[in-house]
């Protein structure tokens, strides 16, 4: 294994009931909460009311930041920055998916720092020597993990750039995870999301060093766990056994423990970052359309990991098939199952434009974790054979 440093400063409450048990010991000592939330669906589903509820009856004064978009952007993060530091705000509470504690986790440095966040931590990396707002999360969707992580993913749409940093610091104090709370996504949102947890594992499991590490048995297990919950969840959206699976395959994924030793990948994340930079796409969607092509680029590269995955995660037998069968079988499995769930799987289906796809690709950045490095004239292959 790879030398490593571990930590993970976010304390998990999980399970049905633990907002109701949990947040008002949680948000004592802040007088100002910034309840921050995205479109409205917690309005729908009675979740705001739970936690409004909550939060009056231990009397805080709560300043409302709604509207966080799916791929949040930078002038959001801005504004809630502002709205912190006018209303001078004791802690951030983000209820929502990735792009509302991701959003949060950016205003949460930018309300205590004069300077340009995004120039100075989201372009080039940054050294936080303050302590940020403190930030607690109520998750809504599984999906990102953003709820165990400092990664905080922005999009400038000046500069037409979408990308993300890592920052310990960030990662929010409290997870409020209930299962339940999930039950109301919408199909295209929960397999979408599904399949970003399935990413994340891929591009850390896709990645050296190949030798008998207990990070790849991790992420076999999770991966198969995945594939069988978000199926049980598609046949019943009420299943808790599925919903809170998912939802802690969503944690596992992006806690930083499987990445330990591993070198990691995502360059389909770089790619797919890019893409949602011009188009707005959806980012599990965009995912699942990159990830089949971008493995028929590299598989012989990293042939016995890809073999490895066919037999563990899809079960492919050997019968006399050579490596490079077996290996072009698990991605075929892996296509299917995208097509199965319902996931899209051209870039036209995602709203992609045909004749933006060069500056797209040249606009992307290159993983170095890759078992085969791309270069811009390859992914704008990649972005071509996808395109329909
Ligand atoms: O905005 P509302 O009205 O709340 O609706 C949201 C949104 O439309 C809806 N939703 C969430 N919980 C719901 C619900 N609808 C009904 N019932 C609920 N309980 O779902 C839609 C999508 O939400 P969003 O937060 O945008 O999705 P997701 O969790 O997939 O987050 C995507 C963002 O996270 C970034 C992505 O790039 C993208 O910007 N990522 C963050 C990462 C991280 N911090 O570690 C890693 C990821 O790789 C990713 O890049
Ligand atoms: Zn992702």
């Amino acid at each position: 294994m790879n030398n490593f440093i571990f930590q993970n400063a976010t304390k998990v409450y999980f399970g049905k009931g633990c907002v109701k048990e949990y947040l008002t010991c949680l948000t004592q000592g802040a007088k100002t909460v910034l309840l921050a939330y995205g479109g409205g669906s917690i309005k729908k589903n009675g979740i705001y009311d739970e936690i409004i509820g909550i939060l009056k009856e231990a009397d805080k004064t709560v300043v409302e930041f709604p509207g966080i978009m799916s791929n949040p952007t930078y002038a959001k993060v801005q504004e809630g920055a502002k709205l912190a530091r006018d209303n001078y705000v004791d802690m951030i509470l983000a209820v929502g998916g990735g792009s509302t504690m991701d959003c949060c986790k950016a205003v949460s440095l930018a309300a205590r720092y004069d300077g340009d966040i995004w120039e100075n931590f989201w372009i080039h990396p940054g050294v936080i020597d303050f302590e940020p707002l403190p930030l607690g999360v109520v998750v809504t969707a599984a999906g990102t993990g953003s709820e165990c992580n400092g990664g905080s993913v922005i999009t400038n749409e000046d500069t037409k750039i979408k990308t993300g940093r890592d920052y310990p610091q960030l990662n929010p104090r409290f997870a409020l995870m209930d299962p339940t709370y999930t039950f109301s996504v919408p199909k295209k949102q929960m397999i979408s999301g599904g399949f970003d947890i399935l990413s994340h594992i891929m591009e850390t499991y896709f990645s050296q060093p190949n030798e008998n590490n207990v990070s790849d048995d991790i992420m076999e297990a999770l991966m198969k766990n995945v594939i069988h919950n978000l199926r049980a969840a598609i046949r019943n959206p009420k299943d808790y056994t599925a919903r809170s699976n998912l939802m802690w395959d969503s944690t596992m994924a992006e806690n930083r423990i499987i990445k330990m030793g591993k070198k990691c990948d995502f360059q389909c994340h770089n790619m797919e970052h890019q893409l949602g930079a011009y188009t707005n796409c959806n980012h599990g969607c965009g995912l699942a359309v990159l990830h089949p092509v971008y493995y028929r680029h590299i598989y012989k590269k990293g042939l016995p990991k890809f073999v490895r995955f066919a037999e563990n995660v899809w079960r492919i037998t050997r019968d006399g098939k050579t490596d490079e069968e077996v290996a072009l079988e698990g991605i075929h499995s892996l296509a299917n199952f995208i097509k199965e769930i319902g996931l899209p799987t051209t870039l036209k289906e995602l709203g992609a434009d045909k004749s933006q796809l060069k500056e797209i690709a040249d606009s992307c950045g290159i993983s170095q974790g890759s078992y085969k490095p791309m270069n811009h004239e390859e992914i704008l292959t990649i972005f071509q054979e996808c395109y329909e």
